[in-house]
């Protein structure tokens, strides 16, 4: 194992696309950012320096974080921003993890353009657990706006009401040639008959779960968010904001060039970004300037897709070969219920939206950001800062996927967390509410992996549907989909002591405060509990 030092500059950088140019908040001036390389048991050292005007915190989304979640980064939940002119080393070590995750900042909407991949390799000598591919790529996907993404939100904000959606979406940085700007060119992969390269596939959208496909072209799945899974074959990848995939493709023709495409799925009906990014396989000694060479291209699957996306979703499984078991717990110590959508709130302020703001909650809660890290008020037991009473399971029952909610519906709002013992285990059913309307609701977790052991639509029953869990393939993942008018169940095991969040990585639901965190106290062993906060955490 080895010691990798990374230095991060945050700087405006002045970028064009989609035929105009604005200044946006980027990683070394770099639009993704710069690629984190690693291997599983690195320590890492990342300094990031802020010469921006705004608050800056960097998140390692889907890292562990074993002990050190003063790196993990999510602003004010495990640490205070870096202020214009400070500087933080993020300092973790990779442990039990292989594969693809990424970076991203953690604050208001900055990680729209703040972003990039990490990649870590197995241990020196040990192979994957599948073919070698001859080359491999990271293909970042994410989402463009012409206007300040601060301003959409702030906007968003004050009205109450959605905020405009993307104007593009893009491949690595790029949008291709799309319509409201036909010109431009898109990402390139070169790639050379008889070769096999692997995608690291990373969706970093704000508020879009993307349909993946090349023309022409099968991949193998191979891995999601750093886990390994059975293989198997697709035309389209199905992939929600916080995930990552690892495909397989073979270039098994001669030469020629084909279409990539990033495009939306949501079964919602609510406005989204219909533009398709496009990117190109080209085979080496085909011209790029040769018209004779035209692009061959591939159909996007229409964004309610949902056939399509469940197919993808539902072959998911984990490994669990001798090497890499799944760990499932099976004896469950908490077994919760929260509600994940949306609802209306009085809001006399608001300039539009007829005096009422849309909020989001978990369990009727609607999380209120603190303004000191709640990982400091727990390590130092500052009081006052949250409180211990998140409710596991939801204040009213109802028909939670009707579209008609009772009168009372017992919502609050607070800076709520439900605590865990060190190594409890538990079992969370995630359920879709249809309060304003059903939704996909893409629920990232820090600090853990979990697996996913049941899946359904409408409301989830516990007498009928635990009889059909996977309690010994279930896929292993960071973020999961909560489908559309239904639920997902997950579980894991609490094995990291520290303050976690867990929220909804659509961005805008995040905003509205669809968030909650979790608090594991420390155990009685020797390395059970959290280490001591570094001598450059930034103060609040
Ligand atoms: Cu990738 Cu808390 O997020």
């Amino acid at each position: 194992c080895r010691v990798r030092h990374y230095k991060f500059n945050v700087v405006m950088k002045n970028t064009t696309r989609l035929c105009s140019s604005k200044s946006i908040v980027t990683v070394n001036g770099k639009f993704p950012g710069p690629t984190i390389y690693a291997r599983e048991g690195d320590n890492v050292l990342i300094k990031v320096v802020n010469h921006v005007k705004y608050n800056v915190s960097i998140h390692w989304h889907g890292i562990r974080q074993l002990r050190t979640g003063w790196a993990d980064g999510p602003a004010y939940i495990t640490q205070c921003p870096i202020q214009p002119g400070q500087n933080y080393v993020y300092n973790f070590t990779i442990t039990g993890q292989r594969g693809t995750l990424f970076w991203h900042a953690h604050i208001l909407w900055l990680r729209a353009t703040v972003h990039g991949a990490i990649v870590i390799l197995p241990k020196l000598g040990v192979p994957y657990p599948f073919p070698k591919p001859n080359h491999e790529a990271v293909v970042i996907l994410a989402e463009w706006w012409k206007s300040d993404t601060e301003a959409v939100i702030n906007e968003a904000i004050k009205s109450g009401l959605a905020p405009n959606v993307s104007d593009a979406h893009t491949i690595n940085g790029h949008p291709g040639p799309v319509s409201n700007c036909p010109a431009q060119g898109g990402y390139k992969l070169n790639v050379e008959q008889g070769k096999t390269y692997m995608l690291r596939v990373i969706n970093a959208a704000l508020n879009e779960e993307l349909f993946f496909k090349i023309a022409g072209h099968k991949m193998t799945v191979v891995e999601v968010d750093a886990t390994y899974i059975k293989p198997f074959q697709t035309d389209t990848i199905v992939i929600a904001p916080g995930q990552t995939t690892n495909v397989i493709v073979n270039a098994n023709k001669n030469s020629g060039k084909y279409m990539v495409v990033a495009s939306p799925f949501m079964d919602a009906p609510i406005a989204v970004d219909n533009v398709t990014a496009i990117a190109t396989l080209h085979y080496s000694g085909t011209l790029s300037n040769n018209p004779s060479t035209t692009l061959t291209s591939t159909n996007t699957p229409p964004k309610n897709a949902t056939p399509i996306a469940n197919n993808f979703l539902d072959a998911l499984r984990s490994l669990n070969s001798k090497k890499y078991p799944a760990k499932v717990p099976i004896k469950i110590d908490h077994s919760l219920l929260f509600t994940v959508g949306l609802g209306i709130n009085p809001c006399p302020s608001c300039k539009q939206g007829n005096g009422s703001r849309v909020v989001a909650s978990i369990n009727n809660v609607t999380f209120v950001m603190p303004t000191i890290a709640l990982l400091q008020a727990h390590f130092s037991g500052i009081k006052g800062v949250f409180t211990a009473d998140f409710p596991g399971n939801p204040p009213v029952v109802y028909n939670y996927t009707s579209t008609t909610p009772p009168a009372n519906m017992g919502t609050t709002s607070g800076t709520k967390v439900y605590k865990l013992s060190y190594n409890d285990t538990v079992q969370l059913v995630l359920q879709d509410t249809g309060i304003i309307a059903p939704e996909n609701h893409p629920i990232h977790l820090h600090g853990f992996n979990f697996y996913q052991v049941g899946k359904g639509l409408g409301n989830y029953n516990p007498k009928v549907d635990p009889k059909n869990f996977n309690l010994v393939d279930p896929v292993e993942r960071n973020t999961v989909g909560v489908p559309s008018g239904g639920w997902v169940a997950i579980r894991f095991r609490a094995d990291n002591p520290g303050v976690w969040f867990m929220h909804c990585h659509l961005e805008i639901h995040t905003t509205w405060g669809l968030k909650m965190a979790f608090l594991v106290e420390n155990g009685k062993g020797p390395n059970e509990s959290l280490l001591p906060p570094p001598k450059d955490l930034p103060k609040c």
